[in-house]
């Protein structure tokens, strides 16, 4: 366990220099995170149709996926517009505007007509959110019946030692001061995985499961 109590993070996100820094960090490191989301997702038997993303930061996560997967379309929204900025310029540079379309948005409100969406993507957000219910309520809205999900997020509740580990890989690869505590931070900020299985419990969201790895936790369509 990291901290018995979750300890909220004060988002410094919507600043426009560090979001530049974490969209050259993400294309830098985020490979191998993606193909494990890229493979659960093919598993889940999802080729083409509509996705949504939910905190997308800079967009990487969607644009690599659209690039892999190219029968799909994305919607991908972020609260915060440097994101959504960084997002726009870097869907431009890869050529991908048409089938991955940022906007501005939030978690509780998603801007989506209801059983809409084929695939709803959720990828180190779930820390951020307040009312981590409401989303899930919102995602079980606007999915097509079968549609299917992939949320992933950090665990308070891994194992100290492992994420001593990964905190100091984190510190030897992140060079800006600001970011380098971030993901200590985001560790204390994020759920148990018993947290997150009573919240999924009373929600709306129907058919899900939700397993322990490293120190995330996998929340998708069983
Ligand atoms: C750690 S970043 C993850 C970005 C991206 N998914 C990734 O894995 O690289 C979390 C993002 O969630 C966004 N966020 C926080 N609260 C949100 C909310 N209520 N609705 C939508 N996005 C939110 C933040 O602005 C931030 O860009």
């Amino acid at each position: 366990m990291i901290a018995e109590e979750r300890i909220p993070e004060t988002s410094p996100l919507e600043d426009e220099s560090l979001a530049n820094y974490y969209s050259r960090m993400a294309k830098k490191y985020m490979r191998f995170p993606l193909k494990r989301v890229l493979s659960r997702i093919r598993a889940l038997g999802v080729e083409e149709g509509l996705a949504l993303d939910v905190g997308t930061g800079p967009g990487i996560f969607p644009l690599w996926i659209a690039q892999a997967l190219t029968g799909i379309k994305f919607i991908a929204i972020d609260l915060s517009p440097a994101m959504i900025q960084e997002a726009q310029f870097n869907a431009k540079e890869m050529g991908l505007e048409d089938r991955v379309l940022f906007q501005v948005g939030s978690a509780y409100a998603l801007p989506l007509r209801d059983k809409t969406v084929d695939l709803i993507i959720c990828l180190n957000t779930l820390h951020h959110l307040e009312d981590p219910l409401s989303f899930f309520n919102e995602a079980s809205r606007v999915l097509k019946e079968g549609g299917k999900f992939v949320m992933v997020d950090l665990r308070r509740d891994a194992p100290k030692p492992v994420a001593i580990f990964f905190n100091l890989l984190w510190r030897l690869m992140i060079r800006e001061a600001r970011a380098r505590k971030g993901l200590w931070n985001s560790l204390k900020a994020s759920f148990t995985l018993e947290e997150c299985k009573k919240l999924l419990q009373r929600s709306a969201l129907q058919g899900w499961k939700i397993y322990p790895q490293a120190i995330e936790m996998w929340i998708e369509s069983a």
